[in-house]
Formats: C-alpha cells, structure tokens, sequence
C-alpha cells in the first residue's frame, strides 16, 4: 500500500448548465481517518462523492483515488479502483427486486468471484450483525422501514472490506440508539481494519464524535478544512453559524468544557 492519500481532490469544478457547484475545491483525504463533509443543502457534498466513485467526472481539476485520475482513467482501472471502496448513497440506492440479503451480496458477486455461496452468505450475515438487522436475509426490500434500508445500504457498502469507505448520510432517518451504534461501527472499522471513511453528515453531534478531520463546503467552495479541533475552533462565520450554538468542547490542555461563542 502507498502512502499517498487515498483521495486527492485537485481544483475540482463543476458545473450543470448555468449552476456552479463545485468551484475549485482542493484537499486530501487522510488515509485510516475519518473526514466529514458538512456544509448546507444543495451544496455539492454528494456531488463530491460521486465523483470520488467516479460517476459523475469534473469539467476541470482532477480527482485521484488511490493514485488513479478517475476522469481519465480506462474502464478497467476505474474497475480497480471502484474494488477497493464501499459507498452508501443518500437515497440507498437499493434494488427492489433484490431481497436485503441480495442487496448486500451484489457487489460480493462482483468483485469476488473466488468466494463460494457460502463464503458469501457468511459474510452477509457478518455485516447484517453489524448493522444490526441479523437474520433479514430474506426480507424483501420494499418491506424494509427507512432506518432499515438506510442500514441495508451500510451493510452493502462494508460487505467487500473496503480500504475506503464513502457514506452520503448514515445517520439521517435513524433513530438515536441506531445512529449511535452507526458512529460506533465506524470507530470500531476505523480502529481495527484502518479503513478510511468518508462521511457526509447533517448530524452536527455526530460529526463531532467520528470525525478526526473536517471539510466545509459552502457555495461550491471549500470554507474550512483542518482537523476536527481546528475546525470546530474556527472563528468563521459560516462555520460558526454551521456548526450550531449548543456546541460543547473541552478547551485544548483542559478537562473542563467551554462553551463556544454564539453568533447569528
Ligand atoms: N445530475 C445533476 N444534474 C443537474 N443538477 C444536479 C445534478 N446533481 C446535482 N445537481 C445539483 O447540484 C447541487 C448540489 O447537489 P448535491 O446533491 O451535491 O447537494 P448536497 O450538498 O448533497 O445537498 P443535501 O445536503 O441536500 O443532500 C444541487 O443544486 C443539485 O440540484
Ligand atoms: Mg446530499
């Protein structure tokens, strides 16, 4: 493995017709580490993963994933590269006509053809355990509720052990307990396998609890990026106002919580 960043977003612009939404934006994703990507609706940030997976390409700029230009790149290298990440869309992107268990095995029939039926089965009931939905291999989809779905799509996008793991709003229609175990799984993945993670979030709370860097776009362009510290610390008036008013951290070299200031 190289020691490059699995990610790197260089100038990237994109445009639909006369709608700029991302108007140069350059960073690096750090390897093994979790970066959220916050920012106001509409913003871009799905638009910014998709290219990362190579579906949608910039009109300027480069996006490099794991040393390859997706732009530019052959079928076969994008192959490669797709091989390597897991990625849950914010709509979960789920087939209907798949049950959950199917779902979740798709991209095993994929990109892994050695495993046998069995192998595969395992490793579906290994991530429906971590999502904890065990035992809902059969479950049509179109019967699943939104917090299911939401979970299914997770599990479909960890069933290969990616290196690089992208989540357009993991925690969005979950409820707290759910969400919470959702944060954890992505620490425990973090920690034990060192898989990098991606994850575009509107939950401010748990953007704090995952993420150990954080990238704010804001009108196409990228307002803030640094370490969650740095971020959270920022005296950016967008940040500021993004990040909310409630928002309790311990102050650098001390145990106590301080509030920080309020703006808007
Ligand atoms: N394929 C497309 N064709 C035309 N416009 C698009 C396309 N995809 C996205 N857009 C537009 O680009 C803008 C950014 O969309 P995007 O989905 O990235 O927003 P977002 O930051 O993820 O917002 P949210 O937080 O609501 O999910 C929006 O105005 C959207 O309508
Ligand atoms: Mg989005």
């Amino acid at each position: 493995m190289d020691d490059e960043a699995p990610v790197r977003l260089v100038d990237v612009r994109k445009r639909f017709g006369d709608l700029v939404v991302l108007d140069g934006v350059s960073f690096d994703i750090p390897r093994g580490a979790t970066t959220a990507i916050i920012g106001p609706s509409g913003t871009g940030k799905s638009v910014l993963l998709k290219h990362i997976v190579g579906l949608i390409q910039p009109d300027a700029g480069q996006v490099v994933v794991f040393g390859t230009d997706m732009a530019h790149a052959g079928e076969r290298s994008v192959y490669a590269v797709r091989k390597r990440l897991g990625m849950l869309f914010q709509d979960g992107a789920l087939f209907d006509s798949l049950s959950a268990g199917e779902n979740i095995e798709f991209p095993l029939r994929q990109h892994h053809p050695e495993l046998s039926a069995a192998e595969r089965r395992d490793r579906v009931d290994e991530v429906l355990q971590m999502v904890e939905l065990p035992g809902l291999y059969d479950r049509p989809t179109p019967a699943l509720s939104g917090g299911q779905r939401k979970r299914v799509g997770l599990a479909r996008a960890i069933v290969t052990r990616p290196e690089l793991v992208l989540f357009d709003e993991p925690n969005s229609g979950l409820d707290p307990m759910t969400s919470d175990a959702i944060d954890a799984l992505i620490g425990h993945l973090k920690e034990t396998l060192g898989v990098t993670f991606v994850v575009i979030t509107h939950d401010i709370v748990g953007t704090i609890n995952v993420a150990d860097h954080i990238a704010m776009l804001y009108q196409g362009k990228l307002v803030a990026w640094g370490t969650r510290d740095e971020v959270t610390r920022a005296d950016h008036p967008i940040v500021r106002r993004f990040l909310g008013r409630n928002l309790v951290l311990p102050e650098p070299g001390s145990d106590d919580p301080a509030r920080l200031p309020k703006i808007g």
